[in-house]
Protein backbone atom coordinates (compact mmCIF):
# COMPACT_ATOMS: atom_id res chain seq x y z
CA UNK A 1 0.00 0.00 0.00
CA UNK A 2 1.21 3.76 -1.31
CA UNK A 3 0.30 6.81 0.01
CA UNK A 4 -0.22 8.02 -3.82
CA UNK A 5 -3.55 9.06 -4.82
CA UNK A 6 -5.93 10.73 -7.28
CA UNK A 7 -8.49 13.29 -5.56
CA UNK A 8 -10.45 15.55 -7.51
CA UNK A 9 -8.65 14.85 -11.41
CA UNK A 10 -5.08 16.10 -9.24
CA UNK A 11 -2.66 13.04 -8.16
CA UNK A 12 -1.12 13.36 -4.47
CA UNK A 13 1.42 12.57 -2.59
CA UNK A 14 -0.32 11.85 0.95
CA UNK A 15 -1.39 15.73 1.47
CA UNK A 16 0.35 17.75 -0.77
CA UNK A 17 -0.09 17.83 -4.88
CA UNK A 18 2.46 16.92 -7.41
CA UNK A 19 1.82 19.27 -9.33
CA UNK A 20 2.77 21.79 -6.52
CA UNK A 21 5.86 19.85 -6.17
CA UNK A 22 6.36 20.16 -9.69
CA UNK A 23 5.51 23.81 -10.14
CA UNK A 24 8.47 24.59 -7.62
CA UNK A 25 11.11 22.60 -7.87
CA UNK A 26 10.58 21.57 -11.68
CA UNK A 27 10.95 18.15 -13.36
CA UNK A 28 12.04 15.73 -13.26
CA UNK A 29 12.29 15.05 -9.67
CA UNK A 30 11.81 11.82 -7.51
CA UNK A 31 8.93 12.34 -4.52
CA UNK A 32 8.75 10.13 -1.42
CA UNK A 33 6.12 9.84 1.33
CA UNK A 34 6.87 9.30 4.70
CA UNK A 35 4.06 7.73 5.41
CA UNK A 36 4.86 5.17 3.02
CA UNK A 37 7.97 4.35 4.60
CA UNK A 38 7.11 4.28 7.64
CA UNK A 39 3.84 2.15 6.97
CA UNK A 40 6.39 -0.54 5.18
CA UNK A 41 8.82 -0.14 8.07
CA UNK A 42 5.99 -1.32 11.04
CA UNK A 43 4.07 -3.61 8.31
CA UNK A 44 7.70 -5.61 8.05
CA UNK A 45 8.93 -5.11 11.72
CA UNK A 46 5.17 -6.56 13.10
CA UNK A 47 5.88 -9.48 10.17
CA UNK A 48 9.09 -10.80 11.72
CA UNK A 49 7.65 -9.57 15.14
CA UNK A 50 8.91 -12.26 18.30
CA UNK A 51 11.09 -14.40 16.02
CA UNK A 52 13.80 -15.63 17.11
CA UNK A 53 15.94 -14.72 20.45
CA UNK A 54 15.11 -11.37 21.50
CA UNK A 55 14.00 -8.44 18.71
CA UNK A 56 14.78 -9.44 15.58
CA UNK A 57 16.80 -6.68 13.17
CA UNK A 58 15.65 -5.17 10.70
CA UNK A 59 18.16 -3.47 8.63
CA UNK A 60 17.24 -1.96 5.91
CA UNK A 61 19.58 -2.12 2.62
CA UNK A 62 20.75 1.09 2.07
CA UNK A 63 21.58 0.62 -1.53
CA UNK A 64 17.75 0.79 -2.33
CA UNK A 65 17.91 4.02 -1.48
CA UNK A 66 20.46 6.03 0.53
CA UNK A 67 19.28 9.68 0.52
CA UNK A 68 19.72 10.93 4.30
CA UNK A 69 16.24 12.01 4.96
CA UNK A 70 14.85 8.71 3.90
CA UNK A 71 17.91 6.77 6.03
CA UNK A 72 16.24 9.21 9.10
CA UNK A 73 12.86 8.58 8.88
CA UNK A 74 13.62 4.52 8.67
CA UNK A 75 15.67 4.94 11.94
CA UNK A 76 13.04 6.74 13.49
CA UNK A 77 11.01 3.79 12.54
CA UNK A 78 12.89 1.37 14.46
CA UNK A 79 14.95 0.24 11.62
CA UNK A 80 19.10 -0.26 11.33
CA UNK A 81 21.32 -0.54 7.98
CA UNK A 82 22.44 -3.18 5.89
CA UNK A 83 25.68 -1.13 4.26
CA UNK A 84 28.19 -2.43 1.45
CA UNK A 85 30.55 0.54 1.42
CA UNK A 86 32.21 3.05 3.44
CA UNK A 87 30.37 5.49 1.77
CA UNK A 88 27.12 3.51 3.09
CA UNK A 89 28.68 3.52 6.48
CA UNK A 90 29.22 7.25 6.79
CA UNK A 91 25.66 7.76 5.47
CA UNK A 92 23.97 5.33 8.20
CA UNK A 93 25.57 7.04 10.50
CA UNK A 94 25.06 10.43 9.74
CA UNK A 95 21.42 9.63 9.72
CA UNK A 96 21.55 8.91 13.02
CA UNK A 97 21.32 4.72 13.40
CA UNK A 98 23.14 3.75 15.88
CA UNK A 99 25.67 1.46 15.11
CA UNK A 100 24.80 -1.71 16.73
CA UNK A 101 21.76 -1.69 14.81
CA UNK A 102 24.22 -1.46 11.07
CA UNK A 103 25.82 -4.76 9.61
CA UNK A 104 28.74 -4.31 6.66
CA UNK A 105 27.41 -6.66 3.69
CA UNK A 106 29.31 -6.77 0.05
CA UNK A 107 31.44 -8.47 -1.82
CA UNK A 108 34.58 -6.22 -2.11
CA UNK A 109 35.58 -4.56 1.17
CA UNK A 110 38.47 -2.44 1.19
CA UNK A 111 40.54 -2.39 4.49
CA UNK A 112 40.08 1.24 4.56
CA UNK A 113 36.28 0.06 4.34
CA UNK A 114 36.63 -2.43 7.22
CA UNK A 115 38.59 0.22 9.02
CA UNK A 116 35.52 2.86 9.12
CA UNK A 117 33.26 0.06 9.88
CA UNK A 118 35.36 -0.68 12.84
CA UNK A 119 35.68 2.90 13.82
CA UNK A 120 32.25 3.20 13.87
CA UNK A 121 31.48 0.22 15.98
CA UNK A 122 29.19 -2.01 13.67
CA UNK A 123 27.11 -4.85 14.61
CA UNK A 124 28.66 -7.53 12.12
CA UNK A 125 30.74 -7.83 9.12
CA UNK A 126 29.19 -10.28 6.79
CA UNK A 127 31.95 -11.47 4.83
CA UNK A 128 32.21 -13.66 1.36
CA UNK A 129 35.98 -15.22 1.54
CA UNK A 130 38.31 -16.23 3.69
CA UNK A 131 40.30 -14.13 2.01
CA UNK A 132 38.66 -11.22 3.09
CA UNK A 133 38.61 -12.60 6.72
CA UNK A 134 42.19 -12.55 6.74
CA UNK A 135 42.22 -8.81 5.73
CA UNK A 136 40.00 -7.69 8.24
CA UNK A 137 41.63 -9.44 10.87
CA UNK A 138 45.12 -7.33 9.79
CA UNK A 139 43.16 -4.21 9.80
CA UNK A 140 41.08 -5.20 13.25
CA UNK A 141 44.35 -6.00 14.89
CA UNK A 142 45.79 -2.71 13.35
CA UNK A 143 42.89 -0.59 15.01
CA UNK A 144 43.23 -2.56 18.50
CA UNK A 145 39.65 -3.88 18.17
CA UNK A 146 37.75 -7.16 17.46
CA UNK A 147 35.44 -7.19 14.43
CA UNK A 148 31.83 -9.76 15.09
CA UNK A 149 31.75 -11.70 11.83
CA UNK A 150 29.53 -14.20 9.89
CA UNK A 151 29.96 -15.37 6.67
CA UNK A 152 27.92 -15.28 3.74
CA UNK A 153 26.89 -18.65 2.86
CA UNK A 154 25.50 -19.38 -1.61
CA UNK A 155 23.25 -21.82 -0.71
CA UNK A 156 23.58 -22.84 -4.66
CA UNK A 157 19.31 -22.09 -4.73
CA UNK A 158 18.00 -20.37 -8.20
CA UNK A 159 15.15 -17.63 -6.75
CA UNK A 160 13.83 -17.67 -9.64
CA UNK A 161 14.33 -13.69 -10.69
CA UNK A 162 16.16 -11.71 -13.10
CA UNK A 163 19.41 -12.90 -13.97
CA UNK A 164 21.24 -9.71 -13.02
CA UNK A 165 19.53 -9.22 -9.74
CA UNK A 166 19.84 -13.25 -8.52
CA UNK A 167 22.64 -14.27 -5.77
CA UNK A 168 22.22 -17.27 -4.57
CA UNK A 169 23.74 -20.04 -7.12
CA UNK A 170 26.94 -21.52 -7.47
CA UNK A 171 27.87 -19.45 -10.61
CA UNK A 172 26.94 -16.36 -8.90
CA UNK A 173 30.16 -14.68 -7.42
CA UNK A 174 28.69 -14.24 -3.78
CA UNK A 175 29.72 -15.79 -0.32
CA UNK A 176 30.69 -19.42 0.25
CA UNK A 177 29.77 -22.94 -0.81
CA UNK A 178 27.97 -24.31 2.25
CA UNK A 179 30.36 -27.05 1.73
CA UNK A 180 33.27 -25.31 2.55
CA UNK A 181 31.78 -22.51 5.46
CA UNK A 182 33.12 -25.17 8.18
CA UNK A 183 36.29 -24.93 7.29
CA UNK A 184 36.43 -20.63 6.35
CA UNK A 185 34.80 -20.64 9.92
CA UNK A 186 37.57 -22.66 11.68
CA UNK A 187 40.09 -20.45 10.05
CA UNK A 188 38.53 -17.19 11.00
CA UNK A 189 37.91 -18.55 14.49
CA UNK A 190 41.71 -19.09 15.01
CA UNK A 191 42.73 -15.16 13.56
CA UNK A 192 43.35 -12.20 16.05
CA UNK A 193 40.89 -9.79 15.79
CA UNK A 194 37.98 -11.42 14.62
CA UNK A 195 34.85 -13.23 17.24
CA UNK A 196 32.39 -15.60 14.91
CA UNK A 197 29.09 -14.43 15.87
CA UNK A 198 26.59 -15.17 13.02
CA UNK A 199 26.05 -16.65 9.25
CA UNK A 200 24.00 -14.66 6.54
CA UNK A 201 21.93 -15.60 3.37
CA UNK A 202 20.93 -13.26 0.31
CA UNK A 203 19.37 -14.75 -2.71
CA UNK A 204 18.46 -12.04 -4.89
CA UNK A 205 15.94 -9.70 -5.10
CA UNK A 206 12.03 -8.81 -6.29
CA UNK A 207 11.14 -12.65 -5.86
CA UNK A 208 7.83 -13.68 -5.93
CA UNK A 209 8.19 -17.12 -4.63
CA UNK A 210 9.23 -18.01 -1.41
CA UNK A 211 10.41 -21.84 -1.99
CA UNK A 212 13.99 -20.79 -3.01
CA UNK A 213 14.19 -18.43 0.04
CA UNK A 214 12.74 -21.18 2.44
CA UNK A 215 15.00 -23.94 0.75
CA UNK A 216 18.22 -22.03 1.44
CA UNK A 217 17.02 -20.84 5.38
CA UNK A 218 17.03 -24.81 5.70
CA UNK A 219 20.51 -24.58 4.49
CA UNK A 220 21.53 -21.84 6.57
CA UNK A 221 19.60 -23.90 9.64
CA UNK A 222 21.78 -27.21 9.49
CA UNK A 223 24.77 -25.38 9.04
CA UNK A 224 24.31 -23.56 12.05
CA UNK A 225 23.73 -26.93 14.24
CA UNK A 226 26.61 -28.10 12.33
CA UNK A 227 28.71 -25.05 13.23
CA UNK A 228 27.87 -25.05 17.09
CA UNK A 229 29.14 -28.72 17.00
CA UNK A 230 32.09 -27.47 15.67
CA UNK A 231 32.66 -25.13 18.94
CA UNK A 232 31.16 -21.51 17.65
CA UNK A 233 29.19 -19.56 18.95
CA UNK A 234 26.26 -18.82 16.08
CA UNK A 235 23.84 -15.66 17.70
CA UNK A 236 22.95 -14.01 14.71
CA UNK A 237 21.26 -15.05 11.81
CA UNK A 238 20.75 -12.30 8.67
CA UNK A 239 18.48 -13.62 6.31
CA UNK A 240 19.39 -10.76 4.02
CA UNK A 241 16.41 -9.13 1.99
CA UNK A 242 15.10 -9.72 -1.24
CA UNK A 243 11.13 -9.81 -1.05
CA UNK A 244 9.68 -8.72 -3.97
CA UNK A 245 6.93 -5.57 -4.44
CA UNK A 246 3.72 -5.17 -7.12
CA UNK A 247 5.14 -3.06 -10.36
CA UNK A 248 2.50 -4.16 -12.45
CA UNK A 249 -0.65 -4.17 -10.93
CA UNK A 250 -2.03 -6.64 -13.43
CA UNK A 251 -0.09 -9.36 -12.32
CA UNK A 252 -0.44 -11.34 -9.39
CA UNK A 253 0.96 -9.66 -6.28
CA UNK A 254 3.92 -11.13 -4.32
CA UNK A 255 3.75 -12.80 -0.90
CA UNK A 256 2.63 -10.19 1.66
CA UNK A 257 5.30 -9.71 4.36
CA UNK A 258 2.61 -11.50 6.75
CA UNK A 259 3.55 -14.91 4.29
CA UNK A 260 7.25 -13.99 4.50
CA UNK A 261 7.00 -13.95 8.23
CA UNK A 262 5.47 -17.34 8.62
CA UNK A 263 7.38 -19.00 6.70
CA UNK A 264 10.69 -17.67 8.67
CA UNK A 265 9.18 -19.02 11.63
CA UNK A 266 8.79 -22.09 10.60
CA UNK A 267 12.05 -22.18 8.85
CA UNK A 268 13.87 -21.36 11.82
CA UNK A 269 11.99 -22.96 14.32
CA UNK A 270 14.20 -24.09 16.93
CA UNK A 271 17.43 -22.11 15.90
CA UNK A 272 17.76 -20.49 19.18
CA UNK A 273 19.45 -17.09 17.57
CA UNK A 274 18.44 -13.98 16.91
CA UNK A 275 17.22 -13.00 13.52
CA UNK A 276 18.29 -10.28 11.35
CA UNK A 277 16.79 -9.02 7.99
CA UNK A 278 17.90 -7.06 5.22
CA UNK A 279 14.95 -5.64 3.44
CA UNK A 280 15.20 -2.89 0.84
CA UNK A 281 13.02 -2.49 -2.32
CA UNK A 282 9.79 -3.64 0.05
CA UNK A 283 10.48 -0.71 2.75
CA UNK A 284 10.60 2.23 -0.18
CA UNK A 285 9.66 0.67 -3.62
CA UNK A 286 6.24 2.00 -3.37
CA UNK A 287 6.95 4.92 -1.23
CA UNK A 288 8.70 6.82 -4.48
CA UNK A 289 7.60 8.50 -7.80
CA UNK A 290 9.35 9.85 -10.46
CA UNK A 291 7.53 12.77 -11.35
CA UNK A 292 8.63 14.17 -14.78
CA UNK A 293 6.58 16.31 -17.76
CA UNK A 294 5.67 15.35 -21.14
CA UNK A 295 8.41 17.70 -23.20
CA UNK A 296 6.34 16.39 -26.39
CA UNK A 297 4.49 14.04 -28.64
CA UNK A 298 5.62 12.58 -32.09
CA UNK A 299 3.94 10.55 -34.19
CA UNK A 300 5.34 6.76 -34.32
CA UNK A 301 4.90 4.30 -36.60
CA UNK A 302 2.48 2.01 -34.45
CA UNK A 303 2.57 4.10 -31.36
CA UNK A 304 2.74 7.51 -30.53
CA UNK A 305 6.58 9.00 -28.79
CA UNK A 306 5.56 10.40 -25.97
CA UNK A 307 8.98 11.94 -24.91
CA UNK A 308 9.43 12.78 -21.25
CA UNK A 309 12.09 15.05 -19.23
CA UNK A 310 13.32 12.09 -17.54
CA UNK A 311 15.88 9.43 -18.98
CA UNK A 312 17.28 6.12 -18.34
CA UNK A 313 20.20 8.49 -17.09
CA UNK A 314 17.49 9.46 -13.99
CA UNK A 315 15.85 5.81 -13.90
CA UNK A 316 17.71 2.87 -15.49
CA UNK A 317 15.79 -0.21 -14.16
CA UNK A 318 13.65 -0.53 -17.56
CA UNK A 319 16.70 0.01 -19.91
CA UNK A 320 18.83 -2.41 -17.52
CA UNK A 321 16.28 -5.24 -15.78
CA UNK A 322 14.20 -4.96 -19.06
CA UNK A 323 11.85 -3.42 -15.73
CA UNK A 324 7.98 -2.33 -15.84
CA UNK A 325 7.20 0.96 -13.89
CA UNK A 326 3.45 2.05 -14.04
CA UNK A 327 3.45 5.21 -15.98
CA UNK A 328 0.19 7.73 -15.01
CA UNK A 329 -0.81 11.31 -15.84
CA UNK A 330 -0.65 13.04 -12.78
CA UNK A 331 -3.87 15.38 -14.38
CA UNK A 332 -5.69 12.15 -15.83
CA UNK A 333 -8.42 13.12 -18.17
CA UNK A 334 -9.95 9.94 -18.31
CA UNK A 335 -8.98 9.26 -21.69
CA UNK A 336 -6.55 6.10 -22.48
CA UNK A 337 -3.74 4.89 -25.09
CA UNK A 338 -1.45 2.87 -26.52
CA UNK A 339 1.56 4.58 -26.39
CA UNK A 340 5.45 4.51 -26.29
CA UNK A 341 7.27 6.49 -23.39
CA UNK A 342 10.53 7.09 -24.29
CA UNK A 343 13.64 10.02 -22.56
CA UNK A 344 15.74 12.04 -24.41
CA UNK A 345 19.04 10.67 -23.69
CA UNK A 346 20.57 9.60 -27.22
CA UNK A 347 20.05 5.60 -27.00
CA UNK A 348 16.88 3.44 -28.18
CA UNK A 349 17.77 1.67 -24.54
CA UNK A 350 15.94 4.94 -23.56
CA UNK A 351 12.59 3.42 -23.69
CA UNK A 352 10.11 3.20 -20.63
CA UNK A 353 7.22 1.29 -22.19
CA UNK A 354 6.59 0.36 -25.45
CA UNK A 355 3.04 -0.18 -26.64
CA UNK A 356 1.96 1.01 -23.30
CA UNK A 357 -2.00 1.44 -22.20
CA UNK A 358 -1.95 4.24 -20.42
CA UNK A 359 -3.28 7.89 -20.07
CA UNK A 360 -3.86 9.94 -22.63
CA UNK A 361 -1.14 12.54 -22.51
CA UNK A 362 0.01 16.15 -24.15
CA UNK A 363 2.96 17.80 -24.39
CA UNK A 364 3.00 20.26 -20.96
CA UNK A 365 1.24 17.40 -18.94
CA UNK A 366 2.75 15.83 -16.35
CA UNK A 367 3.67 11.67 -15.66
CA UNK A 368 4.50 9.91 -12.65
CA UNK A 369 6.54 6.70 -12.89
CA UNK A 370 5.41 4.48 -9.51
CA UNK A 371 7.52 2.44 -7.86
CA UNK A 372 10.56 4.77 -8.18
CA UNK A 373 11.56 4.74 -4.48
CA UNK A 374 13.80 1.68 -4.83
CA UNK A 375 17.23 1.37 -6.44
CA UNK A 376 16.34 4.64 -8.92
CA UNK A 377 17.44 7.82 -7.53
CA UNK A 378 20.46 6.08 -6.58
CA UNK A 379 21.13 4.44 -9.58
CA UNK A 380 21.33 7.86 -11.11
CA UNK A 381 24.10 9.44 -13.47
CA UNK A 382 25.15 12.19 -15.91
CA UNK A 383 24.80 10.73 -18.69
CA UNK A 384 24.33 13.15 -21.58
CA UNK A 385 25.17 15.74 -19.23
CA UNK A 386 22.14 15.73 -17.84
CA UNK A 387 22.39 17.31 -13.59
CA UNK A 388 21.02 14.98 -11.40
CA UNK A 389 17.60 14.75 -10.45
CA UNK A 390 16.62 16.52 -6.91
CA UNK A 391 14.40 14.25 -4.24
CA UNK A 392 11.60 15.62 -2.27
CA UNK A 393 10.35 14.27 0.67
CA UNK A 394 6.43 14.88 1.58
CA UNK A 395 4.94 14.22 5.27
CA UNK A 396 1.31 15.48 5.55
CA UNK A 397 0.41 18.41 4.34
CA UNK A 398 4.43 19.42 4.38
CA UNK A 399 7.16 18.79 2.33
CA UNK A 400 10.63 19.34 1.60
CA UNK A 401 13.69 19.19 -0.81
CA UNK A 402 15.73 16.34 0.09
CA UNK A 403 18.37 16.61 -2.32
CA UNK A 404 18.78 19.60 -4.82
CA UNK A 405 19.13 19.51 -8.23
CA UNK A 406 22.09 19.37 -9.51
CA UNK A 407 23.30 22.64 -11.66
CA UNK A 408 25.47 22.24 -14.52
CA UNK A 409 28.23 24.03 -12.60
CA UNK A 410 28.19 21.22 -9.97
CA UNK A 411 28.33 18.66 -12.38
CA UNK A 412 31.54 20.09 -14.07
CA UNK A 413 33.12 21.38 -11.53
CA UNK A 414 35.28 18.25 -10.65
CA UNK A 415 36.58 18.52 -13.62
CA UNK A 416 40.11 19.78 -14.24
CA UNK A 417 41.85 20.73 -17.05
CA UNK A 418 45.46 18.98 -17.85
CA UNK A 419 48.44 21.69 -18.07
CA UNK A 420 49.16 21.24 -21.97
CA UNK A 421 45.45 22.36 -22.91
CA UNK A 422 45.40 25.41 -20.60
CA UNK A 423 48.60 27.11 -21.83
N1 LIG B 1 21.07 -7.65 1.28
C1 LIG B 1 22.02 -7.82 0.34
C2 LIG B 1 23.29 -8.45 0.71
C3 LIG B 1 21.79 -7.37 -0.97
O1 LIG B 1 22.72 -7.54 -1.91
C4 LIG B 1 20.54 -6.75 -1.30
C5 LIG B 1 20.27 -6.26 -2.65
C6 LIG B 1 19.60 -6.60 -0.28
C7 LIG B 1 19.89 -7.06 1.00
C8 LIG B 1 18.27 -5.94 -0.49
O2 LIG B 1 17.49 -6.65 -1.38
P1 LIG B 1 15.96 -6.21 -1.61
O3 LIG B 1 15.20 -6.46 -0.32
O4 LIG B 1 15.95 -4.79 -1.98
O5 LIG B 1 15.50 -7.09 -2.72
N2 LIG B 1 19.22 -2.69 -8.63
C9 LIG B 1 18.38 -3.87 -8.67
C10 LIG B 1 18.33 -4.60 -7.34
C11 LIG B 1 19.71 -4.97 -6.82
C12 LIG B 1 19.68 -5.66 -5.49
C13 LIG B 1 21.04 -5.81 -4.92
N3 LIG B 1 21.11 -6.38 -3.61
C14 LIG B 1 16.98 -3.46 -9.13
O6 LIG B 1 16.75 -2.29 -9.40
O7 LIG B 1 16.11 -4.31 -9.26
Amino acid sequence: MDHFSVRDGRMFAEDVPLDAIADAVGTPVYVYSTATLERHAAVFRHAVAGLGRGEPLVAFAVKANPNGAVLATLGRAGLGADVVSGGEVARAVAAGIPADRILFSGVGKTAAEMRIGLDAGILQFNLESEEEAQLLSQVAVDAGRVADIAFRINPDVDAGTHAKISTGRADNKFGIPAAEARAAYAAAAALPGLRVTGVTVHIGSQLFDLAPLEAAFGRLGSLIADLRQNGHDIALADLGGGLGVPYDPALPPPPTPADYGAMVARATAGWDVRLAFEPGRLIVGNAGVLLAGVVRVKPGAEHPWVIVDAGMNDLIRPSLYDAWHDIRAVRPSGDQWTANVVGPVCESGDTFATGRDMDRVAAGDRVAFMTAGAYAATMASTYNSRPLTPEVLVSGDRWAIVRERQSVEEMIAPERRPEWLTA
